[in-house]
């Protein structure tokens, strides 16, 4: 599958958001990357609906959700119904993953499910039936500009395996954290199609070439 990239906009100038958004959307951005904490699965806080809305109202492409919040059940319709396009948990700080699965399917919507580098595949394997994109975190999550980590290649390369012998070949594996025209081609080779990145491409002279070098 062609690769896509997802813009983070933690790694954007938030006091300027509709101007960053028009001006990531034409440096060929796929999707917009929405971080969400909440200072406890996650040691930050970033945003929440109220922000969200506003990006959407900007948007022209799709809202990429990335929820970084304990017992994300509480919440998807909310992100649901102001305009997400994807939404994203994670398998550790959900009681019953499945049933957040299904509400967010509920809503007509795509539903991923991500882990932490230090999760093992074991733990997102029971939901791989029912997902639309696995996302592999290849930072620990809760900052932008951290470095990547390597040891996370093997488990995209085991849920690529996997995914692939269930014949579901078209669900995509994002990876987020220290992506950059090097670490992308890494994640490439191990089976990962969507892109996130944020100080990589927002922080680029040429935003247009930072993009393109992450459609490898
Ligand atoms: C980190 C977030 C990422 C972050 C990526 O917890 O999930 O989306 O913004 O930032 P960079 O690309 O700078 O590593
Ligand atoms: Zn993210």
């Amino acid at each position: 599958m062609y690769s896509l990239v997802s813009a983070s906009l933690l790694g954007c100038d938030l006091a300027d958001l509709s101007s960053e958004i028009k001006s990531i959307e034409q440096a060929g951005a796929d999707w917009l990357h929405c971080d969400v904490m909440d200072g406890a699965f996650v040691n930050n806080i970033s945003f929440g609906t109220p922000v969200l809305k506003c990006i959407k109202k900007a948007a022209s492409v799709p809202l990429d959700t990335h929820l970084m919040i304990n017992d994300p059940i509480r919440y998807i319709d909310d992100y649901a119904q102001l305009g997400s396009d994807n939404i994203t948990f994670h398998v550790e700080a959900a009681g019953d993953p499945q049933s957040v699965i299904d509400r967010i399917h509920s809503h007509g919507i795509s539903a991923g499910i991500s882990l932490k580098p230090a999760t093992p595949v074991s733990a997102v394997k029971p939901f791989l039936e029912s997902v639309d994109l696995v996302l592999v975190m290849t930072v620990d999550p809760g900052f932008g500009g951290q470095k990547f980590m390597p040891d996370t290649l093997e488990k995209i390369s085991e849920i690529r395996y996997l995914l692939d012998s269930m014949g579901k070949k078209d669900v995509r594996i994002e990876v987020d954290g220290g992506i950059n025209g090097t670490t992308v081609k890494y994640c490439r080779e191990a089976g990962a199609d969507v892109m996130v990145s944020g100080s990589y491409i927002f922080g680029a002279q040429d935003r247009t070439a930072a993009v393109k070098s992450l459609k490898v």
